[in-house]
């Protein structure tokens, strides 16, 4: 049975990376007969020009026919303007909480190749492998009520809410635990239970949960001394769990960790195993059209998507070593380039992987 897969380019350096990441696909689904067939469809800014919403209707039907969703990413200056339930944005939120893709895996994995590119020293990031695992349906992203409004004195106030039900939590925190039983075996809540009760409930509810994984240790650790221990020494860490809006500034942090935010794939994913690829990063609108974009945050991204949503782990391992062999072969785009190493373009990069995988 054929496997179907989206493509959702979207906006800035996304059409670019994902035509790379799409190369690739191209190659390992003959190269190892996969039958996937795949199509794309519009999000973000670019379905919001044409349509008028930056989630189609078609897009949300064709994403919930999909085995797996593969997106570049959404925004830019050019849609900042927009009233919040149009901006570009709120199409990938969209796509995330009608999918229920609630368990958002970002490994920060430092290729041995890129110890230079990191900013930290590199015996302070030789040999990092950890995971962070984001909880992405919930949190102050998504709580009400929410909005600005004007107070008796006239003036303005701003609002968001920050809450989680204990089920919320408590499959997040199955997604981490199990993830760690294949790697380390070591868990890492990140909360703020100092001061937010919502985070107090969650660590309650990890360590009700770690009484059914007893072969893995739990730890805490509060969410501002968990962004200096990443950049003091982030070896100590294998699998960090936390809510929304921590995890999407921790994951930035431990990106630039491995060399660049163009280095961080990730995978979200729902309870039926159906996911959403992408990179870390954004549309990154400074570097777009000209061509430099690192695409191999979202090459890895198809790794992962082979792996955890289309059950082809060969494959994925074919794309993480082809990866690793361009990179042996020094070749970088900027935001990875260093001394002695050969700066290579968007589509450049993407032939070498393609070379790499053939060879
Ligand atoms: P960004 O991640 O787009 O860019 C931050 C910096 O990293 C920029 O200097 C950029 O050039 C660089 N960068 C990012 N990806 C790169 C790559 N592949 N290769 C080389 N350099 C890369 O973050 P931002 O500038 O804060 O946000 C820009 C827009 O992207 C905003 O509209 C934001 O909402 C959106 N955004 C979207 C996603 C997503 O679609 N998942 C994620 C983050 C930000
Ligand atoms: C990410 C992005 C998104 C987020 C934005 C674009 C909504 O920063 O995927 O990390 O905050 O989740
Ligand atoms: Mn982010």
């Amino acid at each position: 049975m054929s496997k179907k897969v989206l493509v959702l380019p979207g906006d800035g350096i996304g059409p670019e990376i994902v035509e790379q990441a799409v190369r690739v696909l191209d190659q390992v689904n003959s190269q190892f007969n996969l039958g996937i067939e795949h199509e794309s469809a519009l999000l973000g800014g670019a379905a919001y020009d044409e349509t008028g919403s930056p989630l189609p209707d078609v897009t949300l039907e064709k994403a919930k026919a999909s085995d797996a969703i593969l997106l570049g990413a959404v925004g830019g200056p050019k849609w900042d303007g927009l009233d919040m339930s149009v901006r570009p944005e709120k199409g990938l939120l969209g796509m995330r909480s009608n999918l229920e893709l609630f368990s958002n895996l970002r490994p920060a994995i430092l290729y041995p190749q890129l110890a230079d590119a990191s900013s930290l020293k590199p015996e302070i990031v030789a040999g990092l492998d950890i995971l962070i695992v984001r909880e992405l349906t919930g949190g102050i992203y998504f709580g009400q009520p929410r909005g600005i409004r004007t107070l008796e004195n006239g003036e303005r106030e701003g609002f968001n809410t920050y809450v989680y039900s204990e089920s919320e939590i408590r499959r997040i925190a199955r997604s981490a635990f199990d993830a760690a039983r294949q790697r380390n075996k070591r868990v890492c809540s990140i909360d703020k239970s100092n001061v937010l009760e919502v985070t107090v409930l969650w660590k309650e509810i990890m360590e009700e949960v770690a009484k059914e994984y007893p072969d893995v240790e739990l730890s805490h650790m509060l969410v501002d001394n968990a962004a200096m221990q990443l950049v003091r020494a982030p070896k100590q860490f294998d699998v960090m769990v936390t809510g929304n809006m921590f995890g999407d500034i921790l994951s930035d942090a431990a990106a630039m960790l491995t060399g660049s935010i163009g280095m961080l794939p990730s995978a979200s994913l729902n309870e039926k195993g159906q996911g959403m690829y992408e990179p870390c990063h954004g549309s990154a609108p400074d570097i777009a059209g000209k061509g430099i974009a690192n695409p191999l945050a979202t090459i890895l991204s198809v790794a992962m998507m082979l792996r955890y949503s289309l059950g082809e782990k060969d494959a994925a391992n074919a794309i993480e070593k082809a990866v690793s062999d361009v990179l042996d072969q020094g070749l970088r785009t900027a935001d990875i380039a260093s001394e002695g190493s050969k700066t290579v373009s968007t589509s450049q990069m993407g032939d070498a992987v393609l070379a790499a995988l053939k060879a």
